[in-house]
Parts: structure tokens; sequence; C-alpha cells
């Protein structure tokens, strides 16, 4: 019988979750086995996670008894939260209390939850440099997340807090790729100035988030990562250098960037202010050195754009 211990990862077919199981995978003489957590054990991406030789089950983070049966028997779980699949940061925080429950009932011994801060604590929602939305956030898909690190704590799982950076892969997915201007010039969008961006590859997430579960010493802390701390020019800079083509920033203004209409145009509006206004604290939260000891793999912006250029969707002259 195998002595290995089984990590369990929730959003497997996923970026980080898949990460995490290509990281597990890469490593045969490791001390983990993966567990892939998917509602369709048929899929395609999850049988391509089946022949890298991970354990496939079918579970649902809004059912909180099959994300138990999931967990059964773990060591180990990843947890995170898809909120753009439904821009409710109270359903996100449901989700979390599942995965926080189902990982006490099942014994889980080491929790990585994917969380980012609850960006009230710095910009209350008295704070009116920034629209309070739905209610009662500041930047509903940082404050759910934040608001439930402490239904982990209450419930006594031993969880390390995985506060992740910006996925470049944003450029690839997420509509954020060089577009043109009416001068027909090619430009990234932020509402940064001058301040830095902490960024990563969704990739060294998974890598990273495979270092944790190796260092037990990391339950009950926050961990912050990232592969880069760069500003909108030097990103800009380094697009130019892969594309062979000018790529300009244009900074706006975040109430510009707010009003650009697109589905979660205002939280993302917020996000990026809140990272521009707290610059200190959120680069402070993100060694990229502390990053690299625990994924030496950890890519610069430079290696993952020079890695992906081809993927970049730039549009035609
Ligand atoms: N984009 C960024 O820059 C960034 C930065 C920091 C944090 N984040 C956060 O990252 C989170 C998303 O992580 P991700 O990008 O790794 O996700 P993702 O790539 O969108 O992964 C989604 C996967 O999760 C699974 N899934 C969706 N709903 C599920 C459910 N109800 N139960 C079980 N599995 C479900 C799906 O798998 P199946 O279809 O196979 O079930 C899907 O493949 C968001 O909450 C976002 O706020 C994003």
């Amino acid at each position: 019988m195998s002595t290995k211990k089984i990590i369990a990862v929730v959003g497997a077919t996923g970026a980080q979750g898949g990460g995490v199981v290509r990281a597990i995978c890469a490593d045969p003489n490791g001390p983990f086995t993966a567990r892939a957590i998917t509602r369709d054990v048929n899929s395609d991406k999850a049988r391509e996670l089946a022949a890298l030789g991970a354990e496939v089950v079918a579970a649902d983070i809004d059912d909180a008894e099959s994300l138990r049966r999931a967990f059964e028997g773990a060591y180990g779980a990843f947890c995170v939260t898809f909120f753009w699949a439904h821009f409710s940061a109270e359903k996100e925080i449901e989700e979390a209390r599942n995965m926080a429950t189902a990982a006490r009932d099942a014994g889980v011994q080491h929790v990585i939850w994917s969380t980012l801060e609850d960006t009230r604590k710095l910009v209350p929602l008295s704070d009116d440099r920034m629209p309070t939305l739905h209610g009662k956030y500041k930047v509903p898909h940082f404050d759910g997340k934040g608001e439930a690190d402490a239904i982990f704590t209450e419930l006594g799982v031993p969880t390390t807090f995985l506060l992740t950076s910006f996925f470049w892969e944003n450029f690839i997915f997420f509509g954020m790729a060089p577009s043109r201007g009416e001068d027909g010039k090619l430009g990234i969008t932020l509402p940064m100035g001058d301040a830095k961006l902490p960024g990563i590859s969704a990739e060294d997430i998974g890598r990273a988030a495979y270092g944790i579960f190796q260092h037990p010493d990391l339950i009950g802390q926050y961990v912050g990562i990232a592969g880069d701390h760069l500003s909108g020019s030097e990103m800009a800079a380094a697009f130019t250098k892969v594309i062979g083509e000018d790529v300009r920033y244009n900074s706006v203004p975040p109430e510009v960037f707010r009003s650009f209409g697109f589905p979660g145009a205002d939280d993302l509006g917020n996000m990026f202010q809140y990272k521009r206004d707290f610059e200190n604290e959120f680069r402070g939260a993100r060694s990229v050195e502390e990053t690299r000891k625990l994924n030496p793999a950890l890519q610069s912006f430079d290696t993952w754009l020079e890695a992906n250029k081809e993927r970049i969707p730039v549009p035609a002259k």
C-alpha cells in the first residue's frame, strides 16, 4: 500500500488547482499524491489529470457532503472559490464554509486556503475614495475571501492562508491583452499610476502551494506569493520586447476603469485602486524571494512572457 499522503485539490481542472495537481504529479518520488476534484470526471481536462497520475473524484463546492467524501482520507486540501463564476462574495463565503467544514469533518491535517485581503480593513465602507459595491464590500472578490479566513480559524482547521497575486494569464484569457487605441497603437490599460503590481503565473501558484504542503510549520500563517512586482510601464516594455512592436502603458484614473462597462469593471477598478493606494502593504505581503524559496522554478514576467508570447491575443494591425 502506498504510504504517500493524499492532497485533495479543489478547482483541479482550473488555473490554480491545475497547477497544484501538476506540481504534485511532476514529483513522483515526492511525499504526496494528487486527488483532483472536479464536477465532471469525464471531461477532457479531468482525463488529462488522470493521465498524469492523479486520482480524479467528483464533488461540488456547493454540496458540503460531496466535499466531505472527496476530502476523506486526505492529508492535505487545496481550497479555492470561483468568484467570476457567479460574482457573489456571499456565495464564496458559503463555499469556503463548506470546504472548511468538510476539512474539519474529514480530519484534514493541512489546508491551503487561497484567499485575498479583506480590503475593508484599510478602506472602511465609510471611505468614499471608492464606491461601496453590493451593499457591503469595497472589492467584493477580495473581501468575501478575506472574511472567510475566520471560518477556517473558528472551525479549528489547520490552515495556511495563501495570498495570491494578479495572474499574468489575465493577459491571455481575461481580456487584458494589449489592445489597439484609436491611433492603431498597442497599449495595456491599468488604473495603477506608477505603482507596481505583484503578479505571478498561475502555474507557479500551484508549485508554491506544493512547497507549502511540505512545510507544516506554515500552518496558521499567511503566505503571500509573487513572481515579480512591475509597474504598468515595465510590463508594457516587456510586451514591446516580445511582440516586436511598441506597447504603451495607458494609466487611467480608477473611476474611468470602473466605468468601462464590462461585468466586474467596478470590482476590478476598486481592486487596482486598493493595490495602488496601499502599494506598500500589498507588495509587502508578497515577497518574490520568499516565493522562490517555496518554488525554486518561479518565473519572472520576462520568462513567462517569452514562454507564452504566442498565446497573447495581440490584435492585427
Ligand atoms: N485572475 C486573477 O488574477 C486572480 C488573482 C488572484 C485570485 N484570483 C481568484 O482565483 C479564483 C479562481 O481560481 P482559478 O482561476 O484557479 O479558477 P478557474 O481556472 O476558473 O477554475 C475553475 C475550475 O473550478 C471548477 N469549479 C467551478 N465551480 C465549481 C464548483 N461549484 N465546485 C467544484 N468545482 C468547481 C471547474 O472545474 P470543473 O468544471 O471540472 O468542475 C473549473 O475548471 C477566483 O475566485 C479569483 O478571485 C484570481
